[in-house]
């Protein structure tokens, strides 16, 4: 834990010598000292992204970083399921890619370590769950709980779980839109750090409204992770503050 503060962020655990534990505990052990490399002269942080299909928030990601002043680079993508399109985005990008399927390990405990482990292997700084469709456990949380953030596409805690647009619709709301959060132990349950309203139609169908959440939910999730990886943020309750 940080000196005198009851949270960290990422500046902290970036730095030799600093946090080398989340605000709770749950954090584990960060990695400390030479994590952050050097694009063009400039510092970014490290991205691993995980994906279960189309990977349009993945696509988002990969097209701002490709500016080095947005302050990120992808350098891993992982899926737990092959074929799908958000793992040809990262092959067609250079990107490294890893699959680690849930029904290739005895329990679901061993996926989730394989899974924190393939992640670790490239020493993320911030771990980015983009259109992930499965819940982590708590080694995974134990070792990038604080800095595993999720896209959902509803305003959480509204419509949490897999089918938020769906509900949202079905519920008659007349606004619904995106979270950005802090991945905790709940399904959809973690410290907000960002949301954006999306209008629903009368005429709207689930994929209908589910395309327009998706266009706020790219620019969001964008916007987010520039301004978490350039400016830090930290967590006190479940208050996210990014920037300082
Ligand atoms: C997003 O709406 C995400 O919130 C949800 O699934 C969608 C993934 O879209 N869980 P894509 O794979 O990034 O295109």
């Amino acid at each position: 834990m940080c000196p005198g503060r009851d949270w960290c962020s990422w500046r902290d655990w970036s730095v030799p010598g600093g946090c080398t534990q989340g605000r709770d505990g749950s954090h584990g052990p960060r990695r400390v000292a030479g994590g952050l490399p050097r694009y063009g002269g400039r510092m970014s942080a490290r991205l691993v992204v995980l994906v279960s299909g189309a990977g349009t928030n993945l696509q988002a990601l990969l097209d701002a970083c490709a500016d080095e002043a947005y302050g990120a680079a992808v350098v891993a993508v992982g899926a737990d399921r092959p074929g799908i399109e958000g793992l040809a985005r990262a092959q067609r990008a250079g990107i490294p890619t890893f699959v680690l399927r849930v029904a290739d390990y005895p329990l679901r405990a061993d996926w989730d370590r394989a899974l924190a482990d393939a992640c670790d292997g490239f020493s993320p700084d911030l771990v980015v769950s983009a259109g992930f469709m499965k819940l982590v456990g708590p080694d995974f949380l134990a070792r990038f709980g604080g800095r595993f953030i999720n896209t959902h596409p509803a305003l959480l805690p509204a419509f949490a779980g897999m089918h938020g647009v769906r509900d949202a619709l079905e519920y008659g709301v007349k606004i619904t839109g995106c979270t950005v959060f802090i991945v905790d132990s709940g399904t959809d349950t973690g410290p907000v750090i960002a949301q954006a309203a999306v209008p629903v139609s009368d005429d709207d169908d689930v994929a209908a409204l589910h395309e327009r959440v998706k266009v706020s939910e790219r620019a969001l999730l964008v916007e987010t992770v520039g301004r978490m990886v350039r400016e830090g943020w930290s967590v006190h309750g479940r208050k996210v503050k990014v920037g300082h």
